[in-house]
């Protein structure tokens, strides 16, 4: 089969860590006789550099053409004023949006070997293996009026947290669907007591949850959820939320991994199955940002990108079984000792970028 895979490393990290996973793809394509056409692009920070806007009209309709997007991360201290017109992280929200990506999925994996490195009881993190489903393409992220202006009192601001039904309805379907494929348990986030959209949300989870009558729906309030998140987070296994709470959890959720450096995720525009038969257009990237403090030093941990091609491979050009050999090879890599200094606790085991991917694209290539 053949494939359009678009490639925007973005900034700091990004190029080196998307390297790895375009080399990985390659290998792929070498054992198995699939073709990826491969187009790359700048994104955030290199763009606004060079052409003085986070992402080309161009660059956006060229991924929407694609059958997935490989994405490293943008922004960067360079960019950082909060007075600026434009940011890098605008080009990622603008992908976002243009290729309708509106379900990211960002799997919370526990690996026993960096227990060292959870500041939380290890009997609290063992075998953590959740599914946080975060709505990307609505909320206050997008809602408008957004603003800032000035009056007789001084400035004011605005962001609008705006969802319509269709919205929360596709989006808890992700949830629904993906809970079935599990535990059969899904836990809606929302603060319903207070924002009149939870209450929409909360009420159209309800109704949906009709169409599912194999799967527990439970519904947690975000603030409560944060402390519950810490406190007991095996209880939860798939999780759905508007998109500014997304953002929030995942961040905490990732604490309970160990690293930023393993947790990959896919933005996906449609509900695929896990064993290929249905496809999503998606955009795949590692939950990091761009680390500036080591890019350029061969230092970053390419695992998360790695498992993000996994995902991308499942998901949008529904090759799942490649997309297990890799997961596979992550594992076997890792059980073997080979660490990035993030994830490494004894200098013998450190490996770079680059060596760290060798091993897992070697492995991916042998089986
Ligand atoms: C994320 C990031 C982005 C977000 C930023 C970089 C715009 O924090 O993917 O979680 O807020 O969505
Ligand atoms: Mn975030």
């Amino acid at each position: 089969m053949k494939f359009d895979v678009m490639v925007l490393p973005g900034d700091g990290i990004g190029p080196e860590v998307v390297e790895q996973g375009v080399k990985l793809l390659e290998a792929i394509s070498k054992k198995s006789g699939h073709v990826f056409n491969f187009e790359q692009d700048i994104i955030g920070g290199a763009a606004i550099d060079s052409y003085g806007v986070a992402l080309k009209p161009e660059t956006a309709e060229k991924s929407s053409k694609a059958d997935a997007i490989l994405f490293g991360a943008v922004g960067g201290p360079k960019w950082d004023d909060p007075t600026a017109k434009v940011r890098p992280e605008d080009g990622l929200l603008a992908i976002r949006k243009a290729l309708g990506v509106y379900a990211n999925i960002r799997p919370v994996k526990s690996y026993s070997f960096l227990k060292d490195s959870i500041p939380l009881k290890s009997e609290l993190v063992d075998d953590i293996d959740l599914i946080m489903i975060r709505e990307l393409t609505g909320g206050l992220y997008f809602g408008k009026p957004k603003k800032q202006w000035t009056n007789s009192r001084g400035r004011v601001a605005v962001d609008t947290l705006k969802y319509t039904e269709k919205e929360i309805t596709r989006i808890l379907r992700v949830g629904f669907e993906l809970a079935r494929g599990r535990s059969k348990k899904l836990t809606s986030v929302d603060k319903a007591n207070v924002l009149e959209s939870s209450r929409l949300w909360r009420q159209i989870a309800i109704e949906l949850s009709a169409e599912y009558p194999d799967v527990k729906l439970e519904h947690q309030l975000v603030d409560s959820c944060t402390m519950q998140l810490i406190q007991n987070p095996r209880q939860f296994d798939v999780m759905v939320m508007e998109n500014t709470f997304g953002d929030i959890l995942s961040d905490e959720g990732s604490v309970l991994a160990g690293s930023l450096g393993m947790l990959p995720s896919a933005s996906l525009s449609g509900i695929p199955s896990a064993d290929g038969s249905i496809k999503a257009k998606g955009l795949y990237e590692p939950i990091h940002g761009t680390a500036p403090d080591i890019a350029g030093q061969g230092k970053a941990n390419p695992i998360a990108t790695i498992l993000s091609v996994a995902l991308l491979l499942r998901y949008s050009l529904g090759l799942p079984e490649e997309a297990k050999k890799i997961e596979d090879a992550v594992d076997t890599v890792i059980a073997q000792g080979y660490r990035t200094a993030d994830i490494g606790k004894k200098e013998e085991q450190i490996v770079t970028t680059e060596e760290l991917a060798n091993k897992i694209i070697d492995l991916v290539t042998s089986y």
